[in-house]
């Protein structure tokens, strides 16, 4: 498995189709039924580790978000997985980047209590959709607001990438699955 930092080595699977996974690590077993659906799918699966600051607010878990990268490593490759992207924050942004608004889906629920969350999402979203070029990314249907961002960012902006939204995987007691659940 390999394991690529700069957006300009990002391995070249020539015809053989490409399945995308992106998370903030702290990989559970929602993040690898994702990478086993993107393995059903395509060829190839190239799954993303970053946990990206534009879509923490200031009083928020930045700093503390679980970062056991040689663990998700580990995982990502008994999973199957064939590269991980794992860039570093300065090479993906600029001092002043530019964020991709997403009107109307955003502006309730997680939205609402969240300024700038979605567009902080939205923006790294579609700079990993251009980093990888993926022909199918896998997104887990917990984040059910996130989707329909995702969803509509793609579709208004004619991302050519198919998305795939899966189904939600549970502890025993029926709590979802979530890196943030940790800190229980
Ligand atoms: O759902 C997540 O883990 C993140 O919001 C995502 C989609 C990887 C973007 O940083």
């Amino acid at each position: 498995m390999e394991i690529f930092r700069d957006p300009s080595s990002v391995p070249k699977f020539g015809t053989e189709t490409v399945g995308f996974v992106p998370t903030m690590g702290a990989l559970h077993a929602g993040h690898l039924s994702l990478v086993e659906a993107a393995k059903k799918r395509c060829d190839r699966v190239i799954l993303s580790i970053f946990v990206n600051p534009t879509q923490f607010g200031p009083n928020e878990d930045l700093a503390r978000y679980p970062r056991p990268f040689e663990r998700d490593c580990d995982l990502a490759k008994q999973a199957g997985v064939d590269a991980i992207f794992a860039p570093k924050p300065e090479t993906i942004y600029p001092n002043t980047p530019t964020l991709v608004q997403v009107p109307e889906v955003t502006e309730q629920y997680e939205g609402a209590l969240r300024p700038g969350h979605f567009e902080g999402v939205a923006t790294i979203v579609l700079k990993l959709f251009n980093i990888i070029q993926p022909d199918v990314a896998f997104f887990g249907e917990k984040d059910l607001q996130q989707c329909a961002v995702i969803r509509k960012m793609t579709h208004d902006l004619n991302v050519p990438v198919h998305l795939e939204f899966c189904e939600t995987l549970r502890e025993q007691n029926g709590l979802a699955m979530s890196s943030r659940n940790a800190y229980l």
